[in-house]
């Protein structure tokens, strides 16, 4: 039997003059029309609610037996109250209900409502390929060996064996110079870009975006106190020529040069170079969004923009949500040199800092070794998941897309023709079960392609990518 949410709002308020068993019922009565307290769930215990709530046990049996009375609640004797178990639907509308209408404003695009992912949902690394084992074997042993200090408030900027492990691991793999200072553990993009802002930006700062480019990203920077200056991508990646005559001074320029999103090419080498020379000369910051460079499919995983930065001008941004998994919530930036005490302030001053726990289980992962180990497990599967998918679906759906294999990331562009409307057939996707964001979503100015986005990262095998494809087959017919 499922206890009352701990999280009910149930706190009384003795200025009002509403006597305090009648604003007991109220509170229970609101939380069943309103969908938090549901038909059979177990009320708290008379003492042990007169306690938390510091009134008398009779105003709370007074207020219980009204709700009795009234058919809110049933008393089981030792079995404790619940609430009563035929009590019509809630009347009113269900937070459930608001829920899903504030999710349909992003529902065409990208699957984040934490519910199990759907099938080719792009995004999310093969999350049935993920050593869980050993993964809950290291904060198993991290949480039992606890100690007294790790109950404390962790620091802002991250733990330190972690930065000194990501610090390590850039060097070595993404050619990225840092010392562990510079590196900041933030939830994810969207944190890491609030800290860059906050430690960075002035009002009407000019930020140049890729377009197409990182659709949830793009909300975020769209409500944040910058004008968001979207600069065209080709198939050698951001157009910098363009970006200088749209902006010439942006203060901003977020890229993401190993696997442009959504159109996976990568920046070439002659953009990289104008785009660092115009921030040096301009003064402006570029912020290299890394998220799944680690996989490449053709050829060495590319070094890292950052790399190149001659001039301390890039903020360097990664994530565990590829190389791990996503639930985790870990990501970090390397800030350049001359910010970092920027950064460190702002973090002190506004962010809240990550959880020890899954830090340390991180630092731990990578340091004994199961980190490189999985990301070479997983560039191997992913090439193999990549080609079956990108064959089956091009045999069986070969008439209505094509699709170029870019070298790496985890998401295959189909493209359609230009007189279809993917939005439509990613909904009629949607309705057979499928997730395949339309590709012109990613557009704001630019003239948008159609196509469809999927991830074969969870295609297991070429029966599943048959399956998949004959389900989006018929769902585009
Ligand atoms: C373009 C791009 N950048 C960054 C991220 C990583 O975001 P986060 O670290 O918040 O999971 C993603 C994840 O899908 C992405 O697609």
């Amino acid at each position: 039997m499922k206890t009352a949410k701990p999280d009910l709002d149930l706190r009384i308020d003795r200025a009002l003059e509403l006597p305090m068993y009648q604003q007991i019922c109220q509170r229970f009565k609101t939380a069943i029309e309103q969908g938090s307290l549901h038909a059979g769930d177990r009320v708290p215990a008379v003492r042990a609610l007169a306690a938390e709530l510091n009134l008398a046990r009779g105003t709370v049996e007074m207020a219980y037996r009204i709700l009795t009375d009234e058919g809110y609640l049933q008393v089981r004797g030792a079995a404790g109250t619940v609430v009563s178990p035929s009590l019509p639907p809630p009347a009113i509308l269900k937070p459930q209900v608001v829920m899903a209408m504030a999710g349909q404003a992003h529902a065409a695009t990208v699957d984040r409502d934490g519910k199990a992912p759907k099938p080719l949902q792009m995004g999310l690394p093969a999350l049935d390929a993920f050593p869980r084992k050993v993964w809950n074997r290291l904060v198993g042993h991290r949480l039992r060996g606890s100690e007294l200090a790790r109950l404390g408030y962790p620091d802002p900027a991250g733990y330190a064996r972690l930065r000194e492990r990501i610090a390590t691991y850039l060097g070595v793999s993404r050619g990225v110079t840092c010392v562990p200072e510079q590196v900041f553990i933030t939830t994810g993009l969207r944190n890491t870009l609030e800290l860059t802002l906050s430690s960075l930006s002035t009002v009407g700062d000019e930020f140049w975006f890729e377009d197409p480019g990182y659709i949830l990203a793009r909300p975020f920077l769209q409500n944040a106190a910058v004008k968001l200056i979207p600069v065209p991508v080709d198939e050698h990646g951001l157009m910098v020529e363009a970006g200088k005559r749209l902006s010439p001074n942006a203060k901003f320029a977020m890229v993401t040069p190993s696997h442009q999103s959504p159109l996976g090419v990568t920046l070439s080498l002659e953009r990289r170079m104008a785009l660092l020379e115009w921030a040096s000369n301009a003064g402006s910051w570029i912020i290299e969004d890394d998220y799944d460079s680690e996989f490449r499919y053709q050829g060495r995983p590319l070094p890292a923009l950052k790399s190149m930065d001659r001039n301390d001008r890039v903020i360097y941004s990664g994530t565990f949500s590829k190389v791990m998994f996503p639930g985790l919530r870990l990501a970090y930036f390397v800030a350049p040199v001359s910010a970092v005490a920027r950064f460190q302030a702002v973090c002190y001053n506004l962010n809240a800092g990550c959880p020890y726990l899954f830090q340390a289980g991180v630092a731990d992962f990578i340091a004994e070794g199961h980190f490189s180990r999985h990301l070479k497990k997983m560039r191997l599967l992913y090439a193999d998941r990549r080609a079956v998918t990108s064959r089956v679906f091009q045999e069986i759906l070969g008439d209505r897309i094509r699709i170029d294999l870019q070298p790496g990331g985890l998401h295959i562009l189909a493209k359609l023709a230009d007189h279809e409307d993917d939005v439509m057939l990613a909904g009629h996707a949607r309705t057979a079960g499928l997730a395949v964001p339309p590709l012109s979503r990613w557009y704001i100015n630019a003239k948008p392609q159609q196509g469809l986005l999927l991830g074969f990262a969870n295609v297991i095998d070429e029966k599943d990518a048959i399956r998949l494809a004959l389900k989006l087959k018929q769902a585009l017919t």
